[in-house]
């Protein structure tokens, strides 16, 4: 089993193999993170992206990272749009977690950074978001380091508390 880290930061300085970019369908870059990603990763990010877009909310496409080197990989995710949260935003949200880690794993990725996807222009309330995707990434246990990359201390605090719940859990099974 592998570790599950909480940090504060900007995700493009992360040292890892690989770094997942909440996007849209167009994999042709926008604001937040997925901008800083696609400023980062340089113009030949949004040429590979369109080459595998539209990707539908959930799924998981990708592409090397270009000037994000040593990063090898950035992986495009696209999170549902939160509305009221009876539209199956919750599993939408799970399986980006859950299908980007399945794509790392088939890429031999050992280490990933994860942004707190959806939170942000897509309105997914952070605090349930957090949970959403400790219960996913503690379910699959397929790469040795995951770094959830928070941007400001609410996610940070969301995540944490998050990811530590999921560890009581793990703890009080016999
Ligand atoms: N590093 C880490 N996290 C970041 C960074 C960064 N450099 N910049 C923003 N974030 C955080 C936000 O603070 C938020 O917590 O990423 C989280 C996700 O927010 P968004 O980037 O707005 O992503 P999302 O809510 O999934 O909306 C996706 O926004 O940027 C467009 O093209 C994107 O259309 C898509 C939509």
């Amino acid at each position: 089993m592998g570790t599950i880290e909480v940090v504060l930061g900007d995700i493009t300085a992360e040292d890892v193999d690989a770094i997942v970019t909440a996007a849209n369908e167009s994999l042709l870059g926008g604001g937040g993170v997925d901008g800083a990603v696609h400023r980062a990763a340089g113009p030949r990010l949004a040429e590979a992206g369109a080459k595998l877009a539209p990707c539908e909310p959930g799924n998981a496409v990708a592409t090397p990272a270009f000037d994000l080197a040593p990063v090898k990989y950035v992986i495009h995710t696209v999170g549902p749009v939160w509305e009221d949260g009876e539209r199956g935003e919750d599993e939408i949200l799970a399986n980006c977690y859950l299908n980007s880690l399945k794509l790392a794993a088939e890429l031999g990725v050992g280490s990933i950074a994860i942004p707190a996807i959806a939170t942000g222009v897509y309105g997914f309330p952070t605090g349930r978001a957090a949970q959403v995707a400790a219960r996913a990434v503690r379910s699959l246990p397929v790469i040795d380091r995951i770094r959830l990359v928070a941007f400001d201390e609410e996610t940070c605090e969301a995540l944490t508390t998050a990811v530590a719940l999921g560890e009581d859990h793990g703890r009080s099974v016999p």
